[in-house]
């Protein structure tokens, strides 16, 4: 569990997040939602200790991120998997050896169970067969799954997905949606996911904060998106055609 308390940030006197409190859940994909520009980022950052935030308390399961010391930070740190936008795999390395790379850095493990290790989170993506070739012989789904794999190479206990569906088709999108929250619920995880991929919201939205501007307007699950009467939300969500079409649907079910 994470807890967010009270996270305020500017950037040169432009307050950019706004008293943010929330709490994100083990075992749930939790996504944090909003247009372009209304903070996403900024925050998934202040949470993984990369920005500092001008008020306010990260707590990763009671551990205080902004009072720890150096040491307790770099454990910390240990037990997080990222996935930003874009894959960011080493294109020198082949997709073994990406995975291994995290391995090579923290585990004191021998080589044998490193390469054993990360051939099992490749299997565990399905990409059991690709582990010898480099990143511009695979596909951008690929890729993503790849950068899931070294993601959760370390067991980690919380993951962080910025856009982690940014440059793909539809489709895919939904294979990567459903792998993030698999292995979520698998592995007991808090995943912290920003997107603003309405299929995504409507696939694994258990818990969602929607930002508006650096202000938290509305948290729930996407069952309540439906039938929420927040104006920004809605606002939000009926920029999606296909979403309109479903809401307005269910609406007129619950007035009839
Ligand atoms: N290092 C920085 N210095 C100054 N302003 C910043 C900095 N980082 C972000 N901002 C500003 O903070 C605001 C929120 O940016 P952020 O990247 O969090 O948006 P986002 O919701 O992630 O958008 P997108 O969906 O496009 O990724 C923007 O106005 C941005 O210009
Ligand atoms: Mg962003």
């Amino acid at each position: 569990m994470i807890e967010v308390k009270n996270i305020t940030k500017s950037f040169d006197g432009r307050t950019v997040l706004h008293d943010i409190s929330t709490v994100f859940e083990d075992g749930k994909t939790n996504l944090i939602i909003g247009r372009s520009g209304s903070g996403k980022t900024v925050l998934i950052k202040n949470i993984i200790g990369l920005i500092k935030p001008d008020q306010g308390e990260i707590l990763y399961d009671g551990r205080n991120l902004l009072t720890m010391n150096k040491h307790d930070l770099n454990m910390l740190r240990r037990e997080m998997g990222m996935l930003f936008q874009g894959s960011a795999l080493f294109d020198s390395m082949t997709v073994l050896e990406n995975v291994m790379f995290p391995l090579n850095m923290f585990s004191n493990d021998t080589f044998k169970e490193r390469e054993k290790r990360a051939q099992f989170c490749l299997d565990r993506v399905n990409l059991s067969d690709a582990g010898h070739l480099y990143p511009s012989e695979i596909s951008g789904g690929m890729m993503k799954r790849a950068a899931i794999a070294r993601a959760i190479a370390l067991n980690p206990k919380y993951l962080f997905c910025d856009e982690p569906n940014s440059g793909l088709d539809p489709k895919t999108s939904l294979i990567i949606d459903d792998l993030i929250h698999d292995i979520t619920v698998e592995y007991n995880m808090t995943t912290v996911i920003n997107t603003h991929d309405m299929n995504s919201v409507m696939n694994i939205g258990e818990n969602i904060i929607f930002i508006k501007e650096g202000i938290k307007e509305w948290q729930g699950t996407k069952e309540q998106v439906i039938t929420s009467n927040n104006k920004a939300l809605n606002d939000f969500i009926f920029a999606s055609d296909l979403f309109r079409k479903v809401k307005e649907v269910e609406m007129q079910q619950e007035e009839g």
